[in-house]
């Protein structure tokens, strides 16, 4: 099994790929393309949804396949609080993230916009504390 940190690294590069492409999407809102901001948020929610998916299949299967094996492994006790921290706003994500998806298509405008500020706060909160704060290495290999 690949380390806990490795992971980490895969999914702090593959959120911030996917951070782009929301950005664009919005970008290209702005500037009234409303279907190509459609379309780069339909590829958004696959890729993440999928990143998930991958994710929680590897935390499943890790410790069968290697005893022991956790993906917080060596993790100190502020990076495991973070990681709680985090969960408040990935798990709430994993519902507003479909729900946009649906009332975008359907335009249910009334709802995909608020909807829409509520998403944008907790992506930046997974953004926060997950790029920012979940570790990627030993904390040894940051204060050698
Ligand atoms: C984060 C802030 C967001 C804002 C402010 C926003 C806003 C909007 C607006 C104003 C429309 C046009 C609605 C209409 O035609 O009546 C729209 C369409 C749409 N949005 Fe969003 N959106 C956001 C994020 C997202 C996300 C995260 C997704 C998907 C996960 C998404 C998926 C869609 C889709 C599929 C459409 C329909 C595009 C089409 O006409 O083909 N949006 N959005």
């Amino acid at each position: 099994m690949p380390s806990g940190y490795d992971i980490i690294l895969v999914l702090k590069i593959t959120v911030s790929a996917v951070t782009v492409l929301l950005v664009a999407s919005l970008i290209f809102l702005a500037r009234g393309r409303v279907k190509l901001h459609g379309r780069l948020n339909l590829l958004f929610f696959v890729l993440t949804m999928s990143a998930v998916l991958a994710f929680e299949v590897l935390l499943r299967i890790g410790p069968y396949l290697e005893p022991g094996w956790s993906v917080t492994n060596g993790w100190t006790v502020f990076h495991r609080q973070v990681l709680r921290v985090h969960l408040c706003f990935v798990i709430p994500l994993l519902f507003v993230m479909p729900l946009m998806l649906l009332t975008g298509l359907k335009h249910w405008r009334r709802i995909h916009i608020p909807l829409g500020i509520l998403f944008a706060l907790l992506w930046a909160g997974m953004l926060v504390t997950g790029i920012g704060l979940l570790p990627h290495a030993p904390v040894e290999a940051w204060n050698p």
